[in-house]
């Protein structure tokens, strides 16, 4: 029988382009996000099952995990891919902006990730996958909300692995860099590396079924000086971010 995935965000971009690689290797894929339309236009296009969904509403978070697992029998893969982003200007900290982030992109997780656990530990385990970005590898100036927020994922994500390994749940940390979607198209700023959504898509899904390995990151030559800067003494560190930040642009 056919593994089941349910990606969340699965409508669009990122998520949208792993659904179709993953029905490409036989999964059925349910696909959740708030507009019906993109869903829909999956179901035709590669047979996805539509199931309309606001992250911010847990309620409608547990009736539909319930509802998958009545009609599709279990959840073998749940991929979180949801974000939204809101411009969080440069020294500015208002709290309805952070929380409105944050809301969607942490505890929207949250509110899965519980319901998911348990069908999974029911089922005898399954595999959860937390789309992060690098954003989330340290804090970025002029990107406070989103950057905090992913840190906080990719912390959760740890804790998850370890505490979870022994319910045969396996959890795993998506990180990309720049990708081409209606998320970044709006950005004002230089995005190097900028990658197809459906070459993300494809990386997901060949990390996912051919390897067992935490993170999945990609492109590597963003990933790793990334990776160095966040280990560098914070003189440095904060040398190095000072230089991120446009003079007189918030
Ligand atoms: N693009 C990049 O460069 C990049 C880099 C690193 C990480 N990422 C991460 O990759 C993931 C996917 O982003 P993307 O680039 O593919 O952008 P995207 O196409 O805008 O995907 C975001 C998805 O989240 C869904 N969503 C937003 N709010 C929601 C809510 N309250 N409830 C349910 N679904 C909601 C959206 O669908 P609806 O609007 O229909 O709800 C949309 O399908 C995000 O976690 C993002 O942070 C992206």
């Amino acid at each position: 029988m056919a593994k089941v995935a349910w990606i969340l965000g699965g409508g669009s971009g990122i998520g949208a382009e792993t659904a179709k690689a993953l029905s490409g290797r036989g999964w059925t894929v349910a696909v959740s996000g708030r507009r019906e339309q993109p869903l829909a236009a999956l179901a035709v296009s590669h047979g996805a099952r539509p199931y309309p969904l606001d992250v911010t509403d847990l309620e409608a978070v547990r009736a539909t995990v319930a509802r998958i697992v009545e009609d599709l029998g279990r959840i073998d893969l749940m991929i979180f891919s949801v974000a939204t982003k809101q411009t969080t200007k440069t020294g500015q900290y208002g709290y309805e902006s952070y929380a409105s982030v944050i809301d969607t992109n942490l505890l929207g997780a949250l509110r899965v990730i519980d319901p998911v656990v348990t069908q999974m530990r029911r089922q005898g385990g399954g595999e959860i996958a937390l789309v992060a970005s690098v954003a989330g590898y340290f804090g970025l100036p002029r990107s406070a909300a989103y950057s905090s927020g992913k840190a906080a994922m990719i912390a959760l994500a740890e804790t998850m692995r370890t505490e979870l390994e022994r319910d045969n749940i396996a959890v795993r940390l998506i990180s990309p860099g720049f990708v081409k979607t209606d998320f970044t198209a709006p950005n004002d700023f230089p995005m190097p590396f900028l990658m197809e959504a459906e070459e993300a898509g494809r990386r997901i899904a060949d990390g996912l079924l051919n390897s067992k390995r935490f993170e999945i990151a990609f492109p590597r030559r963003m990933v790793y000086p990334l990776k160095l800067i966040a280990m560098l003494p914070y003189p440095l560190f904060f040398a190095i971010m000072k230089r991120l930040l446009p003079r007189g642009k918030s």
